[in-house]
């Protein structure tokens, strides 16, 4: 009997044990789920905390981006106004010194003019050949001042009419091209245009002229014309040196010249006239073979009216 009581209260010590044992362990289990769940919590919050970092990040470089790209046209703008101001700086001072050399040029040529037809042929042939040096450097020389005032000075348009074929036969006469170069003008008389005649026949020696100097040894200069969409197209190849793209690009800026004797104003003024017509200037050209200016021009200007740029 006593050892029934015995094995009873081993068995409710087992019991007992075994029961406070789950409990811990239940509570264990507990601890290890709250453990998981502040785990899952931390991890969701990591992963909210890289994608929200990740947004800003996306955020932070398209202001970057935006930044940039304000900076890049600010400059764009800043060195397009500098370029208009040095240009229009550039138009002041030419209009200056092109009036302030008129007048002693005036006086040279003057002076040279009064020995000229007082010595006449009585002085030696030293002294003649001096007198031509000086007439024909006055004659250079104002050839530079129209170009300078030309540039400067506003254009006031005066239309009549005429054709291709009629303005490059008269830009080719005044532009006195030498016989080494040989001239294919396979221009056209219509369409019948209206054009400020002295101006576009300036404007087509000035290419002329560049031309014949691109052909020291001689070459082949081809003109021709063609109506298109209520243009007139002029186009003149030369087989000269041909200009690099450097070249290319400060073709149309006053004042750049690559020649010894010139004065860059000649591409300038061409601009400026063909726009103050409505129309377009452009260039193609490969260094060693030669170069193609084309003059595209309204047949008829925007207003019928005298126009000024
Ligand atoms: N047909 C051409 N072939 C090669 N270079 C040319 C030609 N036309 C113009 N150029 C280049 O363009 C520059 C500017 O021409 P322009 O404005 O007429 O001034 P300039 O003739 O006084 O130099 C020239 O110095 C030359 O380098
Ligand atoms: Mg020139």
């Amino acid at each position: 009997m006593s050892e029934e009581i015995c094995k009873t209260s081993d068995e409710a010590k087992t019991r007992k044990q075994l029961k406070s044992e789950m409990t811990r362990m239940s509570q264990r289990i507990t601890g290890l789920e709250e453990i998981e769940v502040e785990h899952k919590r931390a991890e969701m919050e990591l992963k909210t905390d890289i994608a929200q970092r990740k947004r800003m990040e996306r955020n932070l470089s398209r202001h970057v981006e935006s930044l940039g790209d304000l900076v890049e046209k600010n400059t764009k703008k800043t060195g397009k106004l500098l370029q208009m101001e040095r240009l229009a700086a550039i138009g002041e001072t030419a209009a200056m010194v092109g009036h302030d050399l008129r007048n002693p040029l005036t006086g040279i040529a003057g002076a040279a003019y009064y020995l000229r037809t007082n010595w006449g042929r009585m002085t030696d042939e030293k002294s003649m050949q001096m007198l031509s040096l000086i007439e024909k450097n006055v004659e250079y020389s104002n050839k530079i001042i129209d170009d300078l005032l030309e540039y400067s000075a506003e254009i006031y348009l005066e239309v009549a009419e005429t054709d291709p074929k009629s303005l490059v036969g008269e830009a080719l006469a005044l532009a006195e091209v030498p016989k080494k170069i040989r001239v294919l003008d396979s221009t056209e008389k219509k369409p019948r245009m209206q054009v400020d005649l002295q101006r576009i026949r300036r404007c087509l020696v000035n290419i002329i002229d560049n031309a014949v100097e691109a052909m020291p040894q001689g070459g082949k200069l081809t003109i021709t014309s063609k109506e298109s969409n209520g243009n007139c197209e002029m186009t003149f190849i030369d087989t000269g040196e041909g200009m690099e793209e450097e070249i290319i690009e400060k073709l149309w800026n006053p004042l750049f010249t690559t020649k010894a004797k010139g004065i860059g104003l000649g591409l300038s003024i061409c601009k400026r006239i063909v726009e103050a017509h409505g129309g377009t200037i452009s260039v193609k050209s490969r260094p060693g073979e030669g170069t193609a200016f084309t003059i595209s021009l309204p047949i008829k200007p925007e207003s019928e009216e005298d126009e000024f740029i």
